[in-house]
């Protein structure tokens, strides 16, 4: 019988979250750390447009995309590439720099994906601990090692939503041998609301750093599955090399292109995500379910223990309300919620304030 490579054998195919319902019930399904909102008035223009040209193959060296997010973010145009969303950014970053001598460092609760693909590369992954469900970057220094040649870092986390600021990371880009490439995954970053947070793009100048964006988050594109990143021009001519031509849609790189010129709209989104998450933490505070603060569009909710996870999560599926589990995380005493529309959101609030009070009043029997 045809056999794959030993390892990949030990890879576990990749497990969606569980978006299934009670019968009967409308799902609100808040998962995926999706955007609630659509994507703005210009994307879809530029998506019905697209369509006309629906039987042509895509480009495959989107120089306008390129354009527009260079423009916007004040960089070069031949920094910038695009992928099938972060995800295969990723993926085509491990291919590159990892194989079974390699080893790969990420924190306690980084991104899982990062970790499926290290061992897709067959490299070994240390994992360094966060300090109060943050990267710590001492630790990921002391994991660093000879065979050692990717950091990866996500900022602000998933799942934790908390962020480093950016001299921690000119810290650890310094700290690390030359020959160990840092990713900083940014696919929340349009979310931060917090002044002190500064972009890193300056530090891919310095070589063997790149910073990784997504159309899927903010700009509410994941159907569309586009994202890019700011990289040295060895990893851009990397990228060329051995990325599958043409595999972004037409429709995704005219959508993109619209998106990233429309940071008004992207503003409003950043301005009303962070009331939302405010207004959401303080109603769960005020029935004493506590929440860490978070600087995403999801709010990670910390319970006594798994029990409890397991009885808070029935209560809201019970009403239709799919959030993330966190047991795969190392996480089972917590609950990921991405935050959904504001009735959404003060339905959730509702349904754990009942869930409460419920739990108290056997709690006394
Ligand atoms: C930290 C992080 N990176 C990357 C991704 C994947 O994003 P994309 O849709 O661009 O593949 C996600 C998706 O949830 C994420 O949370």
């Amino acid at each position: 019988m045809l056999k794959p490579h030993k390892h990949l054998l030990e890879v576990a195919p990749y497990q969606r979250a569980d978006l299934s319902g009670p019968p009967g019930k409308e799902l609100i399904q808040l998962a995926q750390n999706e955007s609630s909102k659509p994507p703005c008035t210009a994307a879809l223009k530029a998506y019905r447009k697209a369509c006309h040209d629906i039987q042509l193959y895509p480009e495959t060296h989107f120089q306008d995309l390129q354009i527009a997010i260079a423009e916007v973010h004040g960089l070069d145009a031949d920094q910038i590439h695009c992928g099938s969303g972060s995800m295969e950014l990723i993926s085509v970053l491990t291919q590159a720099y990892l194989g079974p001598a390699y080893s790969a460092v990420t924190s306690e609760y980084s991104y899982m994906f990062f970790r499926t693909c290290a061992q897709i590369a067959d490299a070994s992954v240390k994992i360094a601990p966060e300090t109060d469900l943050a990267v710590d970057v001492d630790a990921l220094l002391n994991a660093v090692q000879d065979n050692t040649r990717i950091v990866f870092v996500v900022n602000p986390g998933n799942p934790t939503g908390s962020y480093i600021q950016k001299a921690e990371l000119v810290q650890l880009r310094d700290a690390l041998p030359d020959n160990v490439l840092l990713i900083v995954d940014e696919a929340y970053a349009e979310y931060v609301s917090e002044a002190e947070y500064e972009p890193v793009f300056n530090l891919v100048k310095r070589g063997n750093v790149v910073v990784l964006r997504t159309f899927s988050k903010i700009y509410g594109l994941a159907g569309q599955r586009i994202a890019w990143g700011c990289f040295p021009p060895e990893v851009v001519e990397m990228f060329r090399r051995i990325q599958i031509p043409g595999n972004i849609p037409g429709s995704a790189l005219a959508m993109a292109q619209a998106a990233v010129r429309d940071q008004v709209y992207v503003r409003k989104l950043r301005i009303e995500s962070a009331k939302l998450r405010a207004s959401f933490s303080l109603s769960l505070a005020e029935v004493g379910v506590e929440t860490c603060p978070s600087q995403t569009n999801f709010v990670l909710v910390r319970f006594t223990d798994s029990a409890e996870v397991k009885s808070a999560r029935i209560a809201l599926y019970q009403e239709g309300i799919i959030v993330r589990p966190m047991e795969d995380y190392g996480l089972p005493h917590c609950l990921r919620i991405s935050l959904g529309t504001e009735p959404q959101m003060q339905f959730v609030a509702d349904t754990l304030k009942r869930w409460k009070g419920e739990s108290r009043k056997q709690e006394v029997q």
